[in-house]
């Protein structure tokens, strides 16, 4: 193979060798790459907290030498993202807010390059890109370079990306190769990631050292809390004959739940090609509810969390209407199953790292009625990895 500039004179470039076993491209036992990714959640979720944190402590320097003195200066972050990446900048929000009480914006790439927008004083400009290679995000980073701020730290899983490259701190995703187009394991490690940073972010914003050990324990028990779920593989595929000839489904999360919904809908839409809407469950009432009867599965996750009592009468709201509840929910919760309202137990989790958890049963459930429908779960109609054209 021979390289050539633009003149087409022959140029040397240095050869950077693929560091991913061939395993990564291997379905292996699995019948596709998306459930074998979704198996290996709980692998890469602990690959990205390695060396990033000990057993109660963010550990700074381990994001990048300069990491602290940035960290300290910043005023506002800005997440722009596309996609599944841009649904983990939406839970990110929520911890930024909460923890750091640092403001925080997050914008869709494709709408933030092509309008005029007012630049806080010392803002963090945060990009997360699954490859690195998407144009609106690059695009995006571009302007921003050019526009004044702080600094850009990027997200990715891909090392030598052009996104990596053209910014001034990274923190990597240890995903690993995603093949299948749906993204399941880089949003994963992308929000594992994002808690870490908002936890060095917020220890200069007055986070306990108390707050911050216990939110360092509950990353820790994400690995074997994602296990506790996929051993409800095949509860949950049983679940996904309801949804096979369902042409809409609605998903409903309150709070930083509220992105896990918006996930949990594109990823059924993405590959077993039913419209999924999601909502807030409290925005229901302003629209969605006239949508709501028996042909109408709601999908609903529910943590046991301060949103959980609102959460429910949204769920009798649906009842009420006629329409089936699928519920994702801690038995702490107290939702019941009864006729119309079909319940999963999920483990009992953190308030803050529920997000992780609870988005994996969506991933599964989307699978499985894909399978069902008989769908090319890896390779979805119109849809490719890396949309590196606008
Ligand atoms: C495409 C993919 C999505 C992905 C999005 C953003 O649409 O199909 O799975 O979330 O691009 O990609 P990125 O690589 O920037 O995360």
């Amino acid at each position: 193979m021979t390289i050539h500039d633009r003149e087409g004179t022959p140029v040397e470039r240095k050869i950077i060798r693929f560091e991913h076993g061939s395993d990564s491209a291997d379905k292996g036992e699995y019948r596709h790459f998306m459930l074998k990714e979704i198996y290996e959640q709980p692998r890469v979720i602990k690959a990205t907290m390695e060396g990033r944190i000990t057993d109660n402590r963010v550990l700074e320097q381990a994001l990048g030498t300069d990491a602290a003195n940035l960290l300290q200066d910043v005023n506002h972050v800005q997440i722009i993202a596309c996609g599944t990446s841009y649904h983990a900048g939406m839970v990110a929000r929520y911890w930024i807010e909460e923890l750091a009480g640092v403001a925080c914006s997050v914008e869709v790439a494709s709408e933030f390059r092509y309008r005029k927008h007012v630049i806080q004083r010392d803002t963090l400009f945060l990009c997360i890109s699954q490859s690195g290679e998407t144009a609106d995000t690059l695009a995006a980073l571009r302007q921003a370079k050019q526009a004044g701020f702080r600094a850009a730290l990027a997200i990715c899983n891909v090392p030598g990306s052009s996104l990596v490259r053209e910014s001034d701190l990274v923190i990597m995703t240890q995903a690993g190769p995603e093949i299948g187009v749906a993204s399941t394991k880089a949003f994963t490690t992308q929000l594992t990631a994002l808690l870490i940073f908002t936890l060095a972010l917020a220890r200069h914003n007055g986070l306990t050292e108390e707050r911050e050990a216990e939110i360092v324990k509950a990353i820790h028990q994400l690995p074997g809390q994602v296990d506790q779920v996929l051993a409800l593989d095949a509860d949950i595929a049983e679940m996904s004959k309801a949804f096979m000839d369902k042409n809409h489904s609605l998903f409903l999360g309150r709070g930083s739940q509220f992105p896990v919904a918006l996930e949990g809908a594109l990823k059924l839409k993405e590959i077993s090609y039913i419209h999924a809407e999601a909502y807030p469950a409290g925005e229901l009432k302003h629209g969605p509810l006239a949508l709501v009867d028996s042909e109408m599965p709601v999908v609903t996750v529910a943590p046991n969390n301060t949103l959980v009592e609102k959460l429910k009468s949204n769920l009798e709201e649906v009842r009420a209407r006629g329409g089936e509840l699928f519920v994702f929910a801690d038995s702490a919760a107290g939702v019941k199953a009864e006729e119309g309202i079909h319940v999963m137990p999920l483990p009992s989790v953190h308030e803050i790292t529920a997000p992780i958890v609870y988005t994996v049963p969506l991933q599964l459930l989307s699978y499985h009625v894909a399978v069902l429908k008989g769908t090319d779960v890896d390779q979805p109609r119109n849809l490719a990895k890396s949309v590196t054209v606008e």
